[in-house]
């Protein structure tokens, strides 16, 4: 069976990349010509006759009009959900964006050099590998804890203030909780954990065949709530080099292990973060109290709808909800479309925990945003916090 089929009238595009590849015989495999200026939906059900089993990756192009590429590629990502699309053709922001709205996973240049080709090629494979061990098996081997991705589309609008929080929280009340710090090149987390890793997301993704036992051994402990942390890399030179699939596998292997895996994340929908949210179970999205926050975070919504990023469950925040700036709640409802389901008030105590290691769930519990932030645990604990005196956390801190 083909795993990687070219789509490509261009017979000396399809050799150079059967040549780049030096795949075995058999494993590349180009549709027939004939196919790939029919209707785009009946070109996909005639392919799929043909083949055995749907291919891991179909490259779209070169040589086929834009428009007839798209539709092809659309038709694919919409009819065999299992294969990963690529795109050969001359990027351009334009391309780029409708090639994502048709569920295209990369644009390749036809003239990329062949280490690029093989690059593009393996990365797509990989995605499609993950595609097939994500989705739940019928004897329930698929993962079992929840992804939660903490997401927002501008940078300092409290992700890791969320994610560090919600960890906690959850970690406290439920245990079994792992936070993992995708914000592969600045990541702060540990540093608001006060924790000195001594691994990190560098070695998980170092293995070529991870497994959970051995994931589970790079973790650090915050001892405070018994939760897990998987580090951030040291520095942003090493943050670079992390594959971002196998971030994405790394994280879907502690979701076998862990109830809930929290994912803090860099600004915007950058590769590793899009990585975890297509294994994600849930999206928590943060947005700010200002114009440029409000607009990014209406992007945002708009981008997830069009790269199909809609399976999720979205749990919307509204950070430093009280700040006065001339903007309402209703008024960012009715601007982005979505309805705010947690608003986290500006508190002194925020930053005043941040720099002290210790989040605010734990250090002051009766705070209002403290409060606030156990009703976004609420949404995934089984068990309700108990809201005065501290709750489970001021007793533990009390005991110490
Ligand atoms: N509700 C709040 N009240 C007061 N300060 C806050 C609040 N939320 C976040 N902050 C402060 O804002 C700053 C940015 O927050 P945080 O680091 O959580 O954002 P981020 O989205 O993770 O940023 P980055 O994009 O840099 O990773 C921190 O100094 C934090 O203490
Ligand atoms: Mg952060």
């Amino acid at each position: 069976m083909s795993r990687i089929v070219l789509a490509t009238p261009d017979a000396a595009f399809a050799a150079r990349v059967d040549a780049a590849l030096d795949a075995p015989d058999g494993q590349v495999s180009r549709a027939p010509e004939r196919v790939l200026m029919m209707d785009a939906a009946r070109a996909v059900d005639t392919l799929t006759a043909e083949w055995e089993a749907p291919p891991e990756v179909v490259a779209v192009g070169p040589g086929l009009p834009d428009d007839v590429a798209l539709r092809l590629a659309g038709a694919l990502d919409e009819r065999v959900p299992e294969t990963v699309v690529v795109l050969v053709a001359e990027p351009s922001p334009e391309i780029f964006e409708r090639a994502l709205r048709a569920g295209v996973r990369d644009v390749v240049a036809p003239d990329a050099d062949d280490a690029a080709l093989r690059a593009a090629v393996e990365k797509a494979a990989e995605a499609a590998e993950r595609r097939r061990s994500a989705r739940p098996e019928p004897d329930g081997s698929g993962p079992a804890g929840r992804i939660i991705v903490v997401v927002s589309p501008k940078g300092g609008s409290g992700k890791t203030t969320v994610a560090t929080n919600l960890a906690v929280d959850l970690a406290g009340r439920e245990g079994d909780t792992v936070l993992v710090d995708l914000d592969v090149q600045f990541g702060d987390a540990s540093s608001a954990l006060q924790l000195l890793p001594e691994h990190t997301l560098t070695d998980a993704v170092a293995a070529r065949e991870p497994d959970a036992t051995s994931l589970k051994v790079l973790l650090s402990k915050h001892d405070a709530s018994g939760l897990y942390v998987l580090a951030a890399p040291h520095d942003p030179v090493e943050g670079e080099q992390i594959p971002a699939e196998r971030a994405a596998t790394a994280i879907e292997l502690l979701a076998k292990e862990f109830r809930y895996v929290v994912v803090d994340t860099s600004a915007g929908l950058a590769e590793h973060t899009l990585a975890a949210l297509e294994v994600a179970s849930d999206l928590v999205l943060i947005c700010s109290m200002d114009v440029p926050s409000v607009q990014g975070f209406r992007k945002t919504i708009t981008a997830l709808d069009q790269i199909g990023m809609t399976s999720q469950a979205r749990h919307v925040v509204l950070n430093r909800a009280d700040a006065r700036v001339g903007l309402e709640t209703s008024d960012i409802e009715r601007t982005v479309g979505v309805a705010i389901d947690v608003e986290l008030p500006s508190s002194r105590s925020i930053p005043l925990s941040v720099n002290q290691g210790v989040p605010v769930v734990l250090q002051d519990p009766r705070a209002p945003v403290a409060a606030a932030l156990r009703t976004l645990g609420d949404r995934f604990a089984s068990a309700p916090a108990e809201r005065e005196g501290g709750g489970l956390f001021g007793r533990r801190r009390r005991k110490r």
